[in-house]
């Protein structure tokens, strides 16, 4: 598999990520190459032909974060990535991990289309002056269907087997409307699957309330970005949340915060939401059984609470927090 390690914290991160794996008995090679700030400083380029030649091999990548240089004129190697590889739907698992949080009980997974929508970048000007602009929302049948049947079939493999499309069909009669038709036609194909949709405002308003009551949601580019940032404020915040992009052909996985250049080299970055994205790696490569151990090794040791990283309070290391789950796992 392809390994980035990163940016800022990138490293200090994805290393312990890296040996809670190995004590799980994970049966992965690893293939190291360079994208971002690190690239570049090795006189290569941001995203390198090396990075991209080993993830079109290995079809999967473990990435830490990228520092987005200002001012360098490419707009982002995660874009860049997602478009190369036609990352179409990223994924976000939020569960609830710690105690004494917001919420019990909260297991729910985003899946956002991920290559149309408003982020589509169609937008421009009217006029001369820049007073008036506008911008085009793009949704096709056939990005629809591929996220959509992601979802399915994510949910059916899910206790729950619940999917809830998220829309705003009621204003965006075409745009939304597509998206929410191709939802119900394939709904009938998933008989063992409890579907049903919700307008945007309204799930917003339902996920603060009861955020217990779902399961998967799926839903279009802009609607999933922030949907999916609500959900992990729901569970308890960046640190610990994961994130896979999945193709047809290719799958990344990451975790979602950045470089955080504010602590890098501190020794004090938490490292759950990328352990959390190595353990994701392994069920998509069908190692599952390494994948549930990393994870309930990690919910263990969040769940008693006495090795806690600064971020959610605690006085813990890095290092420490990893010892801890290298302890669980035996
Ligand atoms: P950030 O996520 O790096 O940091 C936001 C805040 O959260 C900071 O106070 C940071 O210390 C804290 N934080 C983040 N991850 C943490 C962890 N694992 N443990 C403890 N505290 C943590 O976001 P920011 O500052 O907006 O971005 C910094 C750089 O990262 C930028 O260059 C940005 O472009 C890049 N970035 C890259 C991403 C990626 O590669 N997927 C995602 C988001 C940002
Ligand atoms: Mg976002």
């Amino acid at each position: 598999m392809t390994l980035i390690k990163g940016d800022g914290i990138g490293p200090e991160v994805v290393d312990p990520a890296l040996r809670i794996l190995d004590a799980a008995g994970a049966e992965i090679e690893w293939e190291e190459r360079f994208a971002g700030l690190s690239a570049l400083e090795r006189g290569e380029e941001i995203l390198p032909e090396s990075t991209l030649e080993s993830f079109r091999r290995t079809r999967v990548a473990l990435k830490g974060p990228i520092t987005t240089p200002v001012g360098t004129g490419f707009r982002s190697v995660n874009v860049a990535l997602r478009k190369e590889f036609d990352l179409f739907a990223n994924v976000r698992p939020s569960k609830t991990l710690l105690r004494g949080g917001r919420y019990e009980g909260v297991d729910l997974v985003v899946v956002r289309e991920n290559t149309e929508g408003l982020y589509a970048g169609i937008e421009h000007y009217v006029d001369r002056r820049g007073n008036y602009a506008e911008s085009i929302t793009i949704v096709s049948r056939e990005a629809s269907e591929r996220v959509i049947e992601y979802a399915f079939e994510l949910a059916r493999r899910r206790p729950l087997k619940r999917l809830t499309l998220v829309h705003k069909a009621n204003i965006l009669k075409f745009t939304s409307g597509l998206f929410l038709d191709v939802g119900r036609e394939m709904a009938p194909r998933w008989p063992e699957v409890e579907f049903d949709d919700r307008i945007i405002d309204a799930m917003a308003m339902q996920l603060v309330l009861d955020p217990t009551r779902f399961d998967v949601i799926v839903t279009t580019n802009m609607f999933g970005d922030i949907l999916s940032d609500l959900c992990a404020g729901l569970v308890g915040g960046l640190g610990l949340a994961p994130a896979s992009n999945i193709g047809a052909d290719a799958a990344m996985f990451e975790a979602v915060h950045g470089s955080a250049p504010d602590i890098v080299g501190k020794g004090i970055a938490n490292p759950t939401a990328l352990i959390q994205a190595a353990a994701l790696l392994c069920e998509h490569v069908g190692q599952e059984e390494v994948g549930r151990v990393v994870r309930q090794a990690v919910e263990r040791v969040l769940e008693c609470g006495r090795v806690r990283t600064p971020d959610l309070g605690g006085r813990a290391t890095t290092e420490e927090f990893t010892a801890a789950v290298l302890a669980e796992i035996g």
